[in-house]
């Protein structure tokens, strides 16, 4: 098979951090552009780093002819500052990427939304995570595959107190979230990065959508190639 160039938008975050080292060592890609905003500290043969300002995103169309594209962008409203800021990460980047993506021949997009997305929900950080959905899937990619994991895990140097407590519920009290409660069981950040990795590699055509009990079973299991 031949080999294949892939472009990741958050590769400085927790999961598109995960999601770098893994396609870095996937022998099936063979460059993997990082869209970012400041440098990483990673150096590696098949890396490409590009610094963009992200309002510019569509200008870039050179740097997103490639084969898979994974959107791992997002920001908390806290972050952002403003409903508004929120939106520009969360919706408006992630599909001016795929427009840009799309025109420049990108055959698939793989994008983390969240547990609870829903263009029509009362909650404004679901329903923003809907649009982009919605918005995406009118976009004529090959394959586009939706990832909706519950709270995240896994090492980050921003406080977020709320998920360093449900760390220890979850470790401490599993039983809570089992039966109907297993969709919230919260996820391994590596975990949702192998799971987009495997997609990618199935090549798969379709719009698929991962909720995330499904995402810990495609993602779980032995370490691949990480
Ligand atoms: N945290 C959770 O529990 C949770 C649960 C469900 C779904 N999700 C979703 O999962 C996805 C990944 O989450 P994560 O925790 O891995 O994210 P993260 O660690 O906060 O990383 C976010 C990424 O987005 C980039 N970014 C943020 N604001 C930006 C801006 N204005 N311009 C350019 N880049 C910007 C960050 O770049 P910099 O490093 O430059 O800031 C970083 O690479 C997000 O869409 C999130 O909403 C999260």
């Amino acid at each position: 098979m031949a080999k294949r160039n892939a472009l990741i938008l958050g590769a400085s975050g927790l999961v598109g951090g995960a999601l770098l080292r893994i396609l870095l060592n996937d022998s099936t890609y063979s460059e993997v552009r990082a869209v970012v905003r400041r440098p990483l500290e990673i150096r590696h043969t098949k890396l490409r780093e590009h610094i963009i300002d992200f309002e510019t995103l569509g200008a870039h169309k050179k740097i997103f002819a490639v084969d898979d594209v994974f959107c791992c962008l997002g920001t908390t409203i806290k972050q952002a500052g403003t409903r508004e800021n929120f939106r520009r990460v969360d919706f408006h980047y992630p599909v001016e990427a795929a427009i840009t993506a799309h025109a420049a021949g990108a055959q698939s997009y793989y994008i983390i939304t969240a547990m609870g997305s829903n263009p029509r929900s009362q909650i404004f950080y679901n329903r923003v995570k809907g649009e982009t959905e919605e918005a995406l899937s009118t976009i004529p990619f090959a394959a586009l595959h939706i990832f909706r994991p519950s709270l995240l895990l896994g090492e980050r140097i921003e406080k977020r107190p709320g998920e360093r407590i449900a760390a220890k519920i979850s470790s401490a009290l599993p039983f809570l979230f089992s039966g109907p409660l297993k969709k919230y069981m919260p996820i391994d950040a590596t975990v949702v990065a192998r799971a987009m990795a495997r997609a990618a590699q199935s090549g798969t055509r379709g719009v698929f959508i991962y909720e995330s009990s499904q995402i810990q079973q495609m993602g779980g299991g032995h370490k691949q190639r990480a």
